[in-house]
């Protein structure tokens, strides 16, 4: 039994990215796995952002995962401000993470730069090092999450591999990605050789939106994804990337291959092949919506899932806390 974590930033603006990406995926680690998944709040706050806004998005995220099918039973569903151990855990490790590694990072760099490089947070530097927190204060072993968060994660085993030889002990759990394959990079329908991002601007014609976005706005946003030169319905992405975004989008929610769907829109035009994308995304996403809706609802529900998941997840923090405390000479 492995022990699996992963979180989703309560920025707002959630996207089906970000669902295909790993929310959709959380579920399947439940059953074989110890599973531990939060609301990443404190990371929430490395770019600015309204207090009431992110009151808000916590409790979306929470609903967002209920309906995603995460048993809180099962899984220990928390948020991360709420385990004391984890800032405690982030500032001993800063000790053993290089300004360099840092400054290498590509969300640090892109995240800048949208900032024009001015007034940049330490927090949003030092970003990877409290996602190491999070990862190495569980003993995580398995990290589901998308593409771009891959070298996040690569630095997380740097480092508790770092630390685990200069102690000569095994201190930490060494964690690995866990990337799914088609649904690990969705692109913006507007814009495909770029991710679609819940930090593009609000209402972006290119994002279909989780909870913002109805069954009429999701397809008028497929229908007019921008697709490429040709007629033909065949994954090539450096030629084709509007139409091999909305095939990765296809098969990710029909559990199809990419050779089945060329298969069955070989003889398709490019409006067909879009309607059948956007039935296929209804089809799923409408029944989850429904389910959320519920959720979201009901406020004493969502805290008691908090309340309780904040129990079990520190239970282990503090194991953890101790074991890294004692190793390194603080008590
Ligand atoms: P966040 O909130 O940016 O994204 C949540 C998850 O969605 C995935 N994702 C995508 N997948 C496919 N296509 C896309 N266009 C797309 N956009 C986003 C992300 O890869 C991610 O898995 N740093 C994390 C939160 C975090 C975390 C952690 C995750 C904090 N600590 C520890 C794992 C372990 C983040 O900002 O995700």
């Amino acid at each position: 039994m492995a022990k699996a974590l992963s979180g989703i930033k309560p920025t707002g603006g959630l996207t089906i990215g970000n669902y295909l990406g790993a929310l959709r995926h959380f579920k399947n680690y439940q059953e074989d796995n110890e599973l531990f998944i939060f609301v990443a709040d404190m990371h929430a706050l490395t770019l600015p952002i309204d207090p009431d806004y992110l009151k808000k998005n916590i409790y979306d995220i929470v609903a967002l995962y209920l309906a995603a099918g995460l048993d809180p039973k099962k899984t220990v569903l928390f948020r991360q401000s709420d385990i004391n151990e984890v800032g405690q855990l982030n500032s001993i490790i800063a000790n053993y993470i290089y300004m360099g590694e840092l400054s290498r990072m590509t969300q640090f760099k892109e995240k800048s730069r949208a900032l024009n490089n001015k007034e940049i947070g330490v927090g949003l530097f030092t970003y990877p090092v409290l996602m190491s927190a999070d990862l190495l204060l569980y003993d995580t072993e398995v990290c589901p999450v998308g593409e771009d968060q891959v070298q996040h994660v690569e630095l997380a085993r740097d480092i508790a591999k770092r630390i685990n030889s200069r102690y000569k002990k095994k201190i930490f759990n060494i964690p690995h990605a866990v990337v799914s394959g088609v649904g690990k990079r969705i692109k913006n329908l507007q814009d495909p050789t770029k991710k679609m991002s819940k930090s593009d601007e609000r209402g972006s014609k290119g994002v279909i939106y989780l909870i913002e976005d109805d069954e009429k706005s999701i397809r008028k946003k497929i229908m007019s994804a921008v697709t490429d030169l040709g007629t033909e319905v065949k994954y090539d992405e450096k030629n084709k990337p509007g139409i091999s975004n909305l095939i990765q989008i296809y098969c990710t929610f029909t559990n199809k291959t990419i050779e089945e769907a060329e298969k069955i829109f070989a003889d398709s035009n490019y409006g067909n092949f879009k309607k059948c994308v956007a039935d296929a995304v209804l089809n799923e996403l409408l029944p989850f919506k429904a389910k959320y809706e519920e959720y979201r609802s009901n406020m004493d529900y969502l805290n008691s899932v908090l309340l309780d998941g904040a129990e079990r997840a520190r239970k282990i923090a503090e194991v953890v806390l101790k074991r890294v405390r004692s190793t390194v000479g603080l008590i």
